[in-house]
Formats: C-alpha cells, structure tokens, sequence
C-alpha cells in the first residue's frame, strides 16, 4: 500500500479571466464578485477551500482587482455604523469575509488563459501539491468534493481532476477526459484530456469541472506549454502532458462528481444557482417559493 503523503494546505483561485459572457455586468466589476443571493461567488468558493482545510489561499486577480481584495478585508467604517445601531446580525455577516484567514493576491497581468494564470502561483506554492477552485465555478456545500480529492491525491499521489457527465451535446463547452476505471467506483485513472472538443471528436461526455489539486510538476510542463485554443495557455493541454507521461509529475486521476455545480460565469447556471439557492435558504426561502410558485403557474 502506498504511504500517505502530508496533507495539502495551499488553495489557489483564479480570478483574473475576463468575463466576456456576462458583459457589460463584468465590464468594472470581476465575474467572480457578482452576488449569489446576498453573497458574492467567490466568497463561497474560499469558504469552500477553508472548510476543506487549505488555510493557505492565493487568489490570482487582475484588471478591476480592488473589489475582491476590498471584500476580503475589513471595512471600519461600516463595522463601526452597524455596532452603533446595535445591528449584531449584519455586523456579523459583514466581518464572515474578512475572517476567514490570510488571503494572498498576486496579479496575472494580462488574461492569457488558465494555465498562464496557475502559473503565475509557482512562486508561492513552491514545490508541494495544491488544490485549484475555480473563482466562477460554485460547488453545493453539502455535496463534498474538494475534500475527497485532497484525499485521494494524499494516497494515490500525481494530481487529481474532478468529472462530471454532461449532455453529449455540451462537451465543446468543456475540457473533456478519456479515462479507464480504478478499484475505487468513482474515481478514474485519466489517459488523455481534449479541450472544447466537437462531439464527433470527443473522447468521452465526462467533462472536467473547476476544481483541481494538482502536483507541482504542472508548472515545468505549463512553462513549455504553447498557446492552445482560443490563444491561450490551457491547463487542461497540460494536463493531458501529464496523463500521457506519468513520470513526470505522477499519475492524474479523475473524481466523478454527481453533485451540485454552477458555473456562475454562466448567466443561464447563475440564474438557476440565485433562484435554487435562494429557494432553500431559511430566511428567504417560504416567501420566495410561494413567489415562484405563483409565477410559474399563474405567468408563465
Ligand atoms: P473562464 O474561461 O470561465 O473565464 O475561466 P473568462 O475568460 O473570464 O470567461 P469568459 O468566457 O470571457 O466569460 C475560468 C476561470 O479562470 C479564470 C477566470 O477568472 C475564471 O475564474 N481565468 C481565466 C484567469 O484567472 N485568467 C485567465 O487568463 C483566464
């Protein structure tokens, strides 16, 4: 049996894409800080992060960068206006951001694809494992995902990719996997990975989704990897360097995910995010549902 490794503790999140499908919202303002019901998208995703123990985050920003740092900060002056009004609840809701831990920003500079933007991170993860959450892409909390990958990279080593099946019709919108079972039901070892394939073309409906913990060595393969579709530097095309040739930084293996996703990047996934999330939430749930209810039947 293979020695556990060290468990991971460094979260990266890409936030510096820029948003070109949710123009012109996105056009001041970063994807990743438009609201899910009362909070902005990329609070979940590090609170996501924190929960599954990665105190270490580093967030890759870049044009428009001031929001997301401002949010994670402290803000005095509006502390300061609740506590004088006695408001406990909100003050508390205000400070939720800024304490969940030491969070860490570098700059991409310009947006030249996801891989360019992972390895803008080389320098402060060094040269141990780290998880990747994409700052767009929501993970339901109640359908754990980021923890069981840590796990399993923690036994198997190399690097580990979350799956998830999608309509066959919908595979040119992702990176796409081939891949052959493992002795654990829902895990696959990876063979080969195809970035926004046509269907004809595709190896396989099981589309990567954003959430990643990867092995150090993807920084050496992304600093030789050439500019892929689009013009920009894709992980998935160094993933596939990776799960091709396991020597060089272990074997990749994949997690299918049958939960809860939203890529809120996605103005139709970020509408039905706003308006499940909010169904479900104590506080606003009954009164929105009967809302819905009636407008579903009586509108629509
Ligand atoms: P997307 O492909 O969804 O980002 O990247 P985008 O380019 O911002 O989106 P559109 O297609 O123009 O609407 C997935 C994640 O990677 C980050 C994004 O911020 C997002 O969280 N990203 C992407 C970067 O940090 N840098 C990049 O150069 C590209």
């Amino acid at each position: 049996m293979t020695q556990a490794r060290p468990r991971i503790s460094k979260a990266v999140i890409p936030a510096a894409g820029l948003g070109t499908r949710f123009l012109p919202a996105t056009k001041a303002t970063p994807k990743e800080m438009l609201p899910v019901v009362d909070k902005p998208a990329i609070q979940y995703v590090v609170e996501e992060a924190v929960n599954a123990g990665l105190s270490d985050v580093l967030m890759i920003t870049g044009r428009n960068k001031r929001p997301l740092e401002d949010h994670f900060d402290r803000n005095y002056e509006l502390e300061e206006a609740l506590r004088r009004k006695g408001d406990e609840s909100r003050l508390s809701r205000v400070q939720e951001s800024s304490n969940l831990g030491t969070i860490h920003y570098v700059r991409q500079g310009d947006p030249r694809g996801l891989g360019h933007a992972i390895l803008c991170a080389a320098p402060h993860v060094g040269n141990e494992p780290f998880a990747v959450l994409l700052g767009d892409d929501l993970i339901d909390a109640r359908d754990p995902l980021l923890s069981r990958m840590v796990d399993i990279q923690r036994l198997r080593g190399g690097s580990v990719i979350a799956l998830m099946e999608v309509d066959p019709s919908q595979v040119h919108l992702y990176g796409c996997a081939a891949f052959k079972p493992t002795d654990i039901e829902d895990v696959v070892e990876v063979t080969g990975l195809v970035e926004k394939p046509d269907p004809a073309e595709a190896p396989s409906n099981y589309a990567v989704i954003g959430r990643y913990v990867l092995d150090p060595a993807v920084f050496e393969v992304l600093r030789e990897t050439p500019p892929g579709r689009g013009g920009e530097i894709q992980l998935t095309d160094a993933l596939q360097a990776l799960a091709a040739e396991p020597g060089l930084g272990g074997p990749v293996h994949g997690l299918v995910f049958k939960g809860r996703r939203y890529d809120t990047g996605d103005r139709g996934d970020y509408l039905r995010a706003i308006v499940r999330l909010a169904c479900e939430r104590e506080d606003l749930g009954p009164d929105f549902r009967a809302w819905l209810r009636s407008y579903v039947t009586e509108e629509m």
